[in-house]
């Protein structure tokens, strides 16, 4: 089934935020951002903006209602900055004008003196200035130290990693209106209402029940609207507060590139031990989180790189500490793997790395080390149901994978100037939020009396195909087609409390909460079926529309069922709760079961290198995934597909760069390149493992949003494989992107 969206999409009809219409009077909002990335600030003029035609207010910290405080985890971030400024791009007002040009020209009038204080920018240079967001967090299984002498390879390194711009095609915004008695209504583009309700309740001084947030979609999410959305929306809210007026604001590409944090950058060193038939003994790492100027969700986010340190391997002693570092950066966020892509990078370097020393194919160290039944991860949960194996030898049969290494071999010895390189990346994702209380969500169902369905979820649209997703579980559950179900938009007065739409659990912590709400309404309904047709309810279900009875059809139709229950007064309408059964975490021991299941897959990704010029082009990507028994599989594979070119972009093309003072260059498209079509692989073949999924998955379909980016993790090793090809004293550098500029200096080091 295609996604519901599709011909809205295609027509331009789906209604993004700058869609929704506007009430006359509506206001324009721009925030004017720090110049500098560290100071204090001495003195903010408005006088001259005040003065342009159109110009209603300049909001500073000083007209805040409430708090100045929007810090989710760790109470360190302001709304509108307070006599410091710590990165580039940091809100210092807000401009409202009559139109949206008026407000960006006067927020360019705003006159703003500092003075300048040195910014720290690398996160190891914060870590020794004691500059941490909160204390390190150490994951441990074994002792390390006491197998290092059994080790016969111990190999050590260190890697850069760079961050990523969450490039959403919509931007941050949102519009605000006052209703009436200090009530205001939000529309906003998150994926957590209840966090934008939250903050702006926070911010305007007043309870959550007086703040309505409601979202129809995204133009993409990401990660990057999980919390910094909540930011701008209350700057909307408290603009519409103070004038009474609705406000709109809505972010230029320009300031959202230099105003929102982004994936974190990490920089870390290793210890990799490996015995002589290349099991992996050991592995201890320390990484440095670049966490940027506040919290944000860089605790959470630091804790999923220490759950997925150990990738898709059993290693039985380890040792990892993360320490979250606070620079001079916009607050970085979640994003697209939420911090599990770094850890995993990390294991898969140590693993390249050794495969060099050793002088082996990463594949051969990879296949020793794949997780199997009960192994323990190093957080103190079983693995169970474990794919990893299973997928890595339907990917070597089913891709012919040892044909596929010697043609690229046979070609890197025909060809001088252009080498191939090949890589492949196993797969072992845990999902549910790592913090345990977050697994929790609601679904609102109403069956009107013509027999449709109205369906509200906590569940936000950004793409990722959700809404169907729900559509299908309410179609399916219930016995009738889809048309009847209508998905409506996400809003804190039909759904409260609601965790954002992240950690690829959507689906299954909606459909969950949206299968009891209609498991009680088919309870109901089947016991006025039963007393119609003169029989027990448990003989009956509804499928195709109509009441059947052990097995056969009735003559009961559904819509005449839902009349007649009606009558009867009955009760249409349910809300199910679902919070996931059987996770916990301890913190003070960090051990537990914090995952509900985790998915698994082999990501093989083939290149093509230009040794002249440094450039390379993607050329197939080979996939087995563990889809579960996927309740929709397009937009499964369209997942796949989209989260492989997100990886391969994040570890090749896609860098950011900041100058000494910590202004963000690569601040436009021009400046910052994403792959393009031209770019993406030129095929990506994705066979599902046939499995039957796990029960706690939707309908056994398993959260696929964020696992298949790792795939990405294998363009990076292919790209270093055919340089080794081409430049054999070339010793693996382990600095990512790996943009051309990079690779043409390891083709010619040392040449
Ligand atoms: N797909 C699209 N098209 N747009 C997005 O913004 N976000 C990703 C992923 N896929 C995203 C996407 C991220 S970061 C997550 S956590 C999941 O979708 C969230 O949705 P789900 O929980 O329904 O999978
Ligand atoms: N993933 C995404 N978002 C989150 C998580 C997580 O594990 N924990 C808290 N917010
Ligand atoms: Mo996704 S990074 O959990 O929004």
């Amino acid at each position: 089934m295609k996604n519901i969206d599709t011909i809205g999409h295609v027509t331009g009809k789906s209604v993004y935020l700058d869609d929704i219409p506007t009430i006359s009077g509506t206001l324009h909002a721009a925030v004017v951002g720090s110049a500098i990335a560290h100071g204090k600030i001495l003195k903010v003029d408005t006088t001259e903006a005040l003065r342009l035609d159109g110009v209603v207010k300049v909001i500073t910290c000083t007209d805040i209602p409430g708090e100045n405080q929007i810090g989710g985890i760790v109470e360190d971030e302001t709304l509108l900055a307070e006599g410091e400024v710590h990165y580039q791009g940091q809100p210092i007002a807000v401009v409202i004008a009559k139109t949206e040009r008026d407000a960006h020209k006067a927020a360019k009038m705003v006159r703003i003196d500092y003075q300048e204080l040195e910014p720290v920018t690398d996160p190891r240079i914060a870590k020794e200035k004691g500059l941490l967001l909160i204390p390190p967090r150490t994951f441990s299984m074994g002792n390390p130290n006491e197998v290092w002498s059994q080790c016969k390879y111990i190999v050590e390194d260190s890697i850069e990693l760079g961050g990523q711009e969450h490039l959403y095609i919509e931007t941050q915004g949102a519009y605000a209106y006052p209703v009436e008695g200090g009530y205001i209504k939000v529309h906003s583009s998150t994926q957590g209402p209840t966090a934008v309700q939250k903050t702006v309740a926070r911010v305007l001084g007043l309870p959550m029940n007086l703040i309505e947030v409601d979202v129809v979609r995204l133009g993409g999410g990401f990660g990057g609207k999980e919390d910094q959305a909540s930011g701008f929306a209350a700057m909307a809210a408290l603009a519409a507060h103070i004038t009474g007026k609705p406000v709109k604001l809505v972010l230029p590409r320009h300031d959202d590139m230099r105003m929102t944090g982004k994936r974190h950058p990490y920089s870390g060193d290793f210890r990799i031990g490996l015995t002589a038939d290349l099991k992996i003994l050991a592995f201890e790492t320390t990484l440095y989180q670049n966490g940027g100027a506040a919290a944000d969700l860089s605790p959470a986010i630091m804790e999923r790189t220490l759950f997925h340190s150990t990738g898709s391997y059993y290693i039985p002693n380890t040792r990892v500490t993360v320490y979250s570092c606070k620079t001079n950066l916009p607050p970085n966020t979640a994003f697209r793997g939420f911090g599990g892509p770094q850890g995993m990078f990390v294991i898969e370097s140590a693993i390249a790395k050794a495969a060099e020393t050793i002088g082996v194919s990463a594949i051969e160290i990879q296949q020793a080390n794949l997780l199997k039944e009960n192994d323990e991860f190093q957080y103190g949960q079983k693995a169970e149901n474990v794919n990893a194996r299973k997928c890595f030898a339907l990917a070597s049969e089913k891709f012919d994978l040892e044909n596929l290494r010697q043609s690229i071999e046979n070609y890197n010895q025909n060809n001088k100037y252009s080498k191939r390189g090949l890589a492949v990346m196993p797969l072992c994702f845990g999902i549910s939020f790592t913090n345990t209380a977050m697994n929790q969500a609601r679904a609102l169902v109403h069956i009107y009396q013509d027999g449709s369905v109205s369906v509200s979820t906590g569940a936000i649209e950004m793409g990722q195909g959700v809404n169907t997703k729900m559509a299908q579980v309410a179609s399916i559950l219930l016995g009738i087609d889809i048309s009847r179900v209508k998905i409506h938009s996400t809003n804190t007065t039909r759904v409260a409390n609601t965790s954002p739409t992240a950690a690829s659990s959507g689906a299954d912590l909606n459909g969950n909460a949206l299968r009891i709400a209609i498991a009680a309404l088919k309870k109901r309904l089947l016991k006025v079926a039963a007393e119609l047709l003169e029989c027990s309810d448990d003989e009956l279900t509804i499928e195709n529309e109509t009441v059947i009875r052990n097995g056969a059809p009735t003559a009961l139709k559904w819509n005449e069922l839902v009349k007649k229950a009606h009558l009867k007064r009955v009760a249409l309408t349910e809300n199910g709760h679902y919070a996931t059964p059987v996770i916990y975490f301890d913190k003070t021991k960090e051990k537990g079961h914090p995952f509900a299941y985790h998915v698994y897959g082999t990501g093989v990704v083939t290149i093509t290198l230009d040794c002249i010029r440094g450039t390379y082009t993607i050329d197939d990507v080979y996939i087995v995934h563990d889809f579960g028994n996927s309740i929709n599989p397009l937009i499964d594979l369209g997942q796949v597909e989209g989260a492989v070119v997100q990886g391969i972009g994040w570890l090749t093309l896609e860098e950011l760069a900041f100058d000494s003072k910590g202004r963000l260059l690569s601040n436009s498209l021009s400046t910052y390149k994403v792959p393009d079509i031209h770019f993406a692989p030129k095929s990506i073949q994705c066979i599902p493992l046939p499995t039957n999924g796990p029960e706690l998955a939707v309908l056994r379909s398993k959260a696929i949003g964020e696992p298949p980016f790792m795939y990405g993790i294998a363009a990076y090793f292919a790209i270093h494989n055919a340089i080794k090809a081409f430049n054999p004293s070339y010793s693996i550098k382990l600095t990512a992107p790996l943009t051309p500029e990079r690779v043409l200096m390891h083709l010619y080091q040392g040449r």
